[in-house]
């Protein structure tokens, strides 16, 4: 029986589009995660594996940003197959969720150094029409769904409120067009305050939301949580990690060794000069200036957003303003 699904989270997921949940793990063991966590990233520069992120790297220090296939046995460590045992996460899905059943489609570990960041808006699925319309009682209806799992307490994103979304009543973007060219310009953009929540969780917790609203990832120093992405595998034959209540594709089983998918990013160490220009440009944010001064016309087309956050990826990145 699931008993950490609550009606208050469906009243929530069903206003905004996210929801918290609680692990119901016990505080201690969630930290022993953390670490392990951490071990894992050491593991990963140290020992070269080969898939992940890297997005500000600087010059004197490897900021590895995200580990990919985070199951795979040449990474996972026993604490964190242990702790997906504990955790469940497929019951949740299943409780919360109108599908037969979950699938894994997509996992990273995030774990950006000790560096604030800040991306660009985006929508990772593209069907506005399907935003807010999860069926008025019952289960969630949604045909995917995006899982942060937190070891910490952490925001990892801002997400656009729903009056403020397209063709809604306080709406900042003009039409469809404007999300993709916010997409397109070289520095974040900064909205007005009371148009996204910031959201994340707490120790020991997890983040669902609809991955179809328009979200910025935002972090203050390092970061350790998953990004997972499930859609439903309705009767279809998949694969299952034996430490895991839920299916996965077949590159997420954690003996996978052939053939991965060129979606799967390797990680390479960025250029030195680019290196040079982000560590120079987190103190004294001239790059930023320069990025914005060049991308000012496209800047001005989605003025009613928002303005340049200059601050953004420099050691004076501001929460909120
Ligand atoms: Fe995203």
């Amino acid at each position: 029986m699931e008993n950490r699904v609550k009606d208050y989270h469906f009243k929530h997921f069903r206003e905004k589009g996210w929801v918290n949940i609680d692990l119901d793990l016990d505080d201690k063991y969630v930290d022993e995660v953390y670490f392990s966590l951490k071990q894992m990233r050491e593991n990963a520069i140290s020992k070269k594996y080969k898939f992940g992120r890297v997005y500000y790297d600087h010059l004197l220090d490897f900021n590895l940003a995200a580990i990919e296939l985070p199951f795979n046995n040449n990474i996972c460590t026993d604490i964190v197959r242990n702790f997906f045992q504990k955790a469940q996460i497929g019951s949740i899905l299943n409780n919360f969720l109108d599908w037969k059943s979950p699938v894994n489609v997509l996992s990273r570990l995030f774990c950006m150094g000790n560096y604030n960041y800040r991306g660009q808006w985006h929508r990772d699925t593209e069907n506005t029409e399907k935003m807010f319309k999860y069926g008025n009682e019952g289960k969630i209806k949604i045909d995917t769904i995006q899982v942060g799992i937190y070891s910490e307490n952490q925001f990892g994103f801002r997400i656009l409120k729903k009056d403020y979304e397209v063709g809604r009543k306080k709406t900042i973007l003009k039409s469809k067009l404007d999300s993709q060219n916010i997409g397109n310009i070289g520095i974040p953009i900064n909205p007005l305050n009371e148009s996204y929540d910031m959201v994340g969780g707490t120790k020991g917790s997890i983040l669902l939301f609809d991955p179809n609203i328009f979200h910025q990832g935002s972090t203050a120093g390092s970061r350790f949580d998953f990004h997972m992405r499930f859609a439903d595998g309705k009767d279809e034959k998949y694969f299952k990690n034996d430490f895991q209540d839920f299916n996965v594709v077949q590159h997420l089983k954690s003996d996978f060794t052939d053939n991965f998918p060129d979606s799967i990013s390797i990680i390479k160490r960025q250029s030195h000069k680019l290196r040079l220009i982000n560590t120079f440009n987190y103190l004294f944010p001239i790059y930023n200036i320069y990025r914005m001064l060049k991308d000012s016309q496209n800047i001005k087309k989605i003025s009613g957003f928002g303005r340049p956050d200059i601050l953004s990826n420099t050691l004076y990145q501001k929460t909120l303003d």
